[in-house]
């Protein structure tokens, strides 16, 4: 054998061994050591499965003040177990077991990802996030970011709403101008323009709040950056908490860039989680999916969306303009009430069921409970299940989702009385609170042959702080007390959510309300009620979908 023959026999031995030199796990003593054969080296605690080192690009980004990235805020002494595979391909799983919660780190060789899984299993454990704590002064920060808490700046409310020295309301919570609703992004993160840190959020099947839940996803301060996946939240949620598993969620580390497409819940193929044995997976295999082939008598300018809930998981398809197809994919099969929203608001319900392997078909559906079907006599704003277009609601991204309502850069919340037809919606107040803004104003007339019969004032809200709901007087009539209706829990108005259950109060008011001149001018004085609340913003208060009379 020549030497030539030789060398390339060799190389060819040794050819493996190179490019699977760094990836792999080690084990320290403390921690798994893993490394990606890529950019990225992490470690998992033995202990309690805290991911305590993050290495890119030979950088260290995790922590700040001793504190690590994961569940809640750590778990305590777990099982940490480790799994190497070789098949679908190469792929390491750490597996933390805390009671009935079940956590997955995985990466996969090549991929400067971590791939995180959680089940919850029951209400033992409390799993309301995962946390991703950086060190403060990487990642790019400035005054102008809502959830940058700014140095100098006092609280507010509670502990986590400040104002910075420059008057700027901020807090974790106010993520309306950076991410919005939870079906407006597929990640969160930063880039410093060399290296880009993102949270991929998975699709939230098992999440709560349907598409337009809006809660804290990011936070900074000048020795902090923070970014999270919420798989329950506590504040202005409405709907039930899912139990099971959660994800994947993608921590994504780039030279700067955004994240890969094909990592986003919506795109992602997931099919080489099939065989990792992970509590709880669906394989794309076992579920099916949704297609309807349009809605009726859509209303121009509002975006429909088509959303599936039961009490173990939601999804949600948008409608396209024009015919409103809809598609909703990867179903794990069951029964689900199907909602279909214009704007935000149900305009139709039914139930249906998704299989296997299958389309679910659903014929035209035609709204039948559309507020704005009725004809008004006048109407101030319109049927969405936002109080977009109202006093501080007039811009997009609607500002009360980015900043305090005390905040200076918003329009005093009781602006002068309403008049219909000379007033601009802009000038009806969004959000009212008892010990704010209370019993604002609409002045309106009505004709002879209006007055003839008893009339219906509709207040639609959208949500509800501290039991506030309204109550109306028109003229010398009053309307009887109302009851609260079933909204989120904990704070929402002063957190950046309008987002509860839309409720409609319907209110009658008899013919002898009404002034017999045709030229008078009725008072309509809208006042919220509610025994229970603060004071100011913490007072009983509403949020404004709508008001009409016909
Ligand atoms: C997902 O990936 C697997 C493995 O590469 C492939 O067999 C399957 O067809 C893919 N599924 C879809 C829906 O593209």
């Amino acid at each position: 054998m020549d030497m030539y023959l030789l060398l390339f026999l060799f190389v060819l031995i040794l050819r493996p061994l190179l490019v699977f030199a760094a990836w792999g796990y080690t084990d320290d003593g403390s921690n798994y050591v893993i490394d990606v054969g890529s950019k990225l080296v992490f470690k998992v605690s033995k202990t309690n499965g805290d991911i305590n080192s993050i290495v890119y690009g030979g950088t260290e980004y995790q922590g700040y003040s001793g504190k690590n990235s994961h569940i809640e805020s750590g778990l305590g002494r777990s099982t940490v177990t480790i799994t190497s595979y070789s098949s679908p391909s190469y792929l390491i799983k750490v597996t933390v077991t805390y009671g009935t919660l079940v956590h997955y780190i995985v990466a996969r060789y090549g991929q400067n990802n971590i791939y995180l899984l959680t089940n919850k299993g029951d209400v033992s454990v409390p799993a309301s996030r995962f946390i991703l704590r950086l060190k403060g002064n990487i990642l790019p920060h400035d005054s102008s970011m809502p959830d940058f808490y700014d140095d100098g700046g006092a609280a507010i409310e509670a502990s986590d709403v400040t104002q910075s020295p420059h008057g700027y309301t901020k807090s974790k919570h106010y993520q309306g101008s950076n991410y919005g609703r939870v079906m407006d992004f597929d990640y969160v993160g930063k880039t410093t323009g060399r290296v880009g840190i993102w949270l991929i959020r998975s699709n939230h099947e098992k999440a709560s709040g349907g598409p337009f839940f809006r809660s804290l996803v990011r936070r900074s301060s000048s020795d902090a950056d923070d970014l999270y996946e919420i798989l329950f939240y506590s504040m202005g949620h409405t709907d039930p908490q899912r139990w099971g598993l959660q994800g994947p969620y993608v921590l994504s580390f780039t030279d700067g860039e955004t994240p890969k497409k094909e990592l986003f819940a919506r795109n992602a193929n997931w099919s080489w989680f099939d065989t990792l044995g992970i509590k709880g997976w669906v394989a794309g295999s076992a579920r099916g999916y949704v297609a309807g082939v349009g809605i009726a008598n859509m209303k121009n300018g509002y975006t429909y969306t088509v959303a599936l809930s039961n009490p173990d998981h939601q999804y949600w398809g948008v409608a396209a303009g024009g015919g409103g197809a809809y598609t909703i994919k990867s179903v794990v099969p069951g029964t689900y009430k199907l909602t279909v929203y214009k704007g935000e608001y149900e305009v139709y319900t039914t139930s249906i069921t998704a299989k296997a392997g299958s389309a679910t078909s659903l014929n035209t559906i035609k709204p039948d409970s559309d507020p704005s079907d009725v004809t008004a006599i006048w109407r101030i704003g319109d049927w969405d299940g936002t109080p977009g277009g109202f006093l501080n609601f007039e811009s997009t991204p609607y500002k009360p989702t980015y900043m305090h309502p005390s905040d200076p850069r918003l329009s005093s919340w009781d602006p002068e009385d309403f008049t219909v037809g000379k007033t601009a919606t802009s000038s009806f107040p969004g959000y009212m609170w008892k010990d704010v803004n209370n019993d604002h104003l609409v002045y309106f007339k009505l004709t002879a042959a209006q007055i003839t019969s008893e009339k219906t004032i509709r207040i639609g809200i959208t949500e509800a702080y501290a039991n506030g709901r309204p109550i109306i007087a028109v003229n010398g009539w009053n309307s009887p007390l109302s009851s609260a209706s079933t909204q989120g829990g904990t704070r929402s108005l002063t957190v950046g959510t309008y987002r509860g259950n839309n409720h409609i109060y319907s209110f009658t008011v008899p013919a002898s309300a009404f002034l017999t001149d045709a030229n008078g001018w009725n008072i309509l004085k809208i006042s919220v009620i509610s025994g229970s609340g603060n004071t100011g913003y913490l007072s009983a208060g509403i949020s404004i979908d709508c008001v009409d009379l016909y």
